[in-house]
């Protein structure tokens, strides 16, 4: 595997004047979350988390907002946010498409799926469309390879997929909602 490397020296950090840790997000966690772990660095994974949770990602400026919480070293945070999947770096859509990528499913078709939704929705894996509503990713074995090829899509799992069953998924509602975000047109 290559190393990817980036230009962090020359990289421009966005910052807003408001905080993303608010005194009413603080004061949440300290009562919820820091009587939970004798160290403040125990308890950054689930500030991680409650922070995403908020905003749906982890702009690099609330990465330095959870450090100054935490006592933490800006370094300490980045490294714990870099090293998992489960936190986004990066914006993500309202909604997510995870394409499993792995053996059984790669078997059964899944380029093709990840092919025929990249160019309905006419973006690339990792990217996320222009009006801020999908993101697609490809993931490791989501355990359903008996019902391969696979995709997760918000919550909810799409098993034996075809590329023409793939993009149809698009359109179905989200779980927990009375309208469809879904793609038209
Ligand atoms: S390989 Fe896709 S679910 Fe296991």
């Amino acid at each position: 595997m290559a190393w990817i490397t980036k230009n962090s020296a020359g990289m421009k950090i966005e910052k807003r004047s408001e905080p993303y840790l608010s005194e009413t997000l603080k004061a949440r966690f300290r009562s919820e979350i820091l009587p939970r772990y004798e160290t403040s660095m125990g308890a950054l994974l689930p500030t991680l988390h409650a922070v995403q949770h908020e905003h749906g990602w982890l702009p690099h400026q609330a990465l330095m907002e959870i450090a100054d919480f935490l006592s933490l070293t800006p370094a300490e945070v980045i490294d714990t946010a870099s090293f998992y999947e489960e936190y986004w770096l990066r914006p993500k859509g309202k909604r997510l498409i995870a394409v499993c990528r792995s053996i059984a499913c790669e078997f059964c078709g899944q380029p093709e799926i990840t092919e025929a939704i990249k160019a309905r929705l006419g973006i690339d894996v990792g990217e996320t469309t222009d009006d801020g509503e999908w993101t697609l990713v490809e993931v490791e074995c989501l355990g359903s390879c008996d019902s391969a090829p696979v995709m997760l899509v918000d919550e909810k799992l799409h098993e034996w997929l075809t590329p023409a069953e793939a993009v149809k998924r698009l359109d179905e509602k989200p779980i927990g909602s009375a309208s469809s975000h879904g793609l038209h047109g």
